[in-house]
C-alpha cells in the first residue's frame, strides 16, 4: 500500500447537494452537467487521463480481495465499471441497466453487461435475446466454456451480454464462491483488453449478500435505484450501511490491518444503541480514538476513489424526485460515499410495454420522456469521469 502513503487522505469531500431537480418531466441536470443529450466520448476513454482516473489505487483499495490474477496489479487498459445496485428488488435496476448499455452504445462506446442478479437473473430478457442455457456458471463453476464462449450478441451494436445464472449453480448455497467471485472480477477489470469494452455494465441482485455488495464495490460507479417509497429507501440506506461496512473490510484486507475494522465497527455498533444515529457514520468514524489513524486515513481515501450515484425509479410527481437530492445528501453525509443523485426516470407504461415486446425502451421509444431521462442519467454517468 506504499503507493497510497503519499494520498491525501481524507476526501470524502461532501459535494453541495444537486437535489433540487427542476421542474417535474424537465431535465433534472444539476447545473454542473450536461443538461441532456449526448456528446460522443471518442477515444475518451482510452485517453492517459481517463484511464489514470479509473487505475486510481484508492479505488483498487476498496475492492474486494478475492483469489484473482488481478488482485493486486490492474490490467494496463481498463474499461469503465459501472454497477446498478439498490438492495431491493423491482426497483428497475435491470432496465436502467439495458438501457444505459442502449444509450452507451448510441456514443460509439462499446459495452458488455454482466448479470450478476443470482436470485433472478433476467437481463437477457430486456435485450430480447436466449441463453440457451448457456451461462456463466458454464464459466465459473464446471470451466466447461470460456467468457467468450457465453458472450451474446445483444440487437445493439456495441453491446454483448454475459447472462447470469442462479446462486445454486454458483457454489455455496445462498453466496457465491470466492474462486468464482475471483474469475468474474478479473473478466470485468480486464474487459477492455479481452472483450474490447470501453464500458462494463454490472445488473447486481436484490439485496445485501456480501457477494452483491462486493460487486457492487467492484466498479468505479455504483449506482444505487430506489423508488420513492419507504421501503426501498430504507433498503437503499441498509444497502449503504453494508457497502461502507464491507469497505471497511476490504481496506482492512489489502492494507494488512485486519483488526481495525472490526474495532470500528464495534464501536459504530456501540454508539448506534447510544443514541448517536443523528451522526453520521463518517463523522463517527473521524471521531474515533484513532487507534489506527493510518487504517483510518486508508478508509476515506477507499471512499472518495469511488463514485456513487443514486437514481430515483418511478417518479410521479416533483416531490418523488426530491427524495434523489435527500439521498444524495445522505448518502455523503451520513455514509461518507462520494455520491451524485444521477436524475430520475418517471412512472411510464411504456416500460412494461417494451419489456412485453423484450424490446429496448431507449430503442422503440426514444422520443419517450423517460427515454430522455435515461440520457440525462447516462450523460451524468459519464461527466463523473471527464468523459
Ligand atoms: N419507470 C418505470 N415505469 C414503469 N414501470 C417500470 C419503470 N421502471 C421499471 N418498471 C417495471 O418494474 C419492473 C421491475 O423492473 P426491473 O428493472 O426488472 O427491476 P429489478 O431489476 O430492480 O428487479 C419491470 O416490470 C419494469 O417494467
Ligand atoms: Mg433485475
Amino acid at each position: 500500500m506504499n503507493r497510497l502513503s503519499s494520498s491525501s487522505a481524507p476526501g470524502a469531500s461532501v459535494s453541495p447537494g444537486s437535489g433540487a431537480a427542476g421542474a417535474f418531466g424537465a431535465s433534472a441536470a444539476p447545473s454542473n452537467t450536461r443538461p441532456t443529450g449526448f456528446r460522443p466520448p471518442g477515444t475518451g476513454l482510452a485517453s492517459p487521463q481517463v484511464q489514470t482516473l479509473l487505475h486510481r489505487p484508492e479505488w483498487l483499495l476498496g475492492t474486494p480481495l478475492l483469489p484473482s490474477r488481478h488482485a493486486f496489479e490492474l490490467p494496463a487498459a481498463m474499461p469503465l465499471i459501472i454497477s446498478v445496485g439498490g438492495g431491493k428488488g423491482g426497483v428497475g435496476k435491470s432496465l436502467l441497466s439495458a438501457n444505459l448499455a442502449a444509450k452507451f452504445v448510441r456514443t460509439g462506446m462499446k459495452v458488455v453487461c454482466f448479470d450478476l442478479d443470482f436470485g433472478g437473473p433476467n437481463l437477457h430478457t430486456y435485450f430480447g435475446v436466449d441463453s440457451r442455457g448457456v451461462t456463466l456458471s458454464d464459466v465459473v463453476v464446471t470451466g466447461q466454456k470460456r467468457f467468450e464462449d457465453v458472450l451474446l450478441q445483444t440487437p445493439l451494436q456495441g453491446c454483448t451480454l454475459i447472462p447470469g445464472a442462479r446462486s445454486e449453480a454458483l457454489g455455496r448455497e445462498g453466496s457465491v464462491d470466492p474462486a468464482a467471485m475471483g474469475q468474474i472480477y478479473d473478466a470485468v477489470v480486464g474487459a477492455r483488453a479481452r472483450f474490447g469494452a470501453d464500458v462494463v455494465i454490472l445488473d447486481l441482485g436484490a439485496g445485501t449478500q456480501f457477494h452483491t455488495i462486493d460487486m457492487f464495490l467492484m466498479a468505479h460507479l455504483g449506482i444505487v435505484t430506489a423508488l420513492p417509497e419507504p421501503t426501498s429507501i430504507e433498503n437503499a440506506y441498509m444497502f449503504l450501511k453494508t457497502a461502507l461496512w464491507r469497505l471497511m473490510d476490504h481496506v482492512g484486507a489489502r492494507s494488512k490491518k485486519l483488526r481495525a475494522p472490526q474495532e470500528i465497527k464495534a464501536a459504530l455498533n456501540a454508539s448506534d444503541g447510544q443514541g448517536f444515529q443523528s451522526r453520521g457514520y463518517a463523522e463517527r468514524i473521524r471521531a474515533l480514538p484513532q487507534q489506527d489513524p493510518e487504517f483510518t486515513r486508508y478508509l476515506f481515501a477507499a471512499m472518495a476513489g469511488r463514485r456513487t450515484g443514486i437514481v430515483i425509479n418511478q417518479a410521479r410527481n416533483q416531490q418523488d424526485v426530491n427524495v434523489g437530492g435527500s439521498m444524495e445528501l445522505i448518502a455523503n453525509r451520513y455514509f461518507g460515499f462520494q455520491s451524485q443523485f444521477l436524475g430520475y426516470l418517471n412512472f411510464d407504461d411504456v416500460a412494461w410495454k417494451s419489456l412485453r415486446n423484450r424490446r429496448l425502451l431507449a430503442i422503440d421509444f426514444p422520443q419517450a420522456i423517460l427515454s430522455h431521462r435515461l440520457n440525462d442519467i447516462a450523460s451524468r454517468a459519464l461527466t463523473m469521469f471527464g468523459l
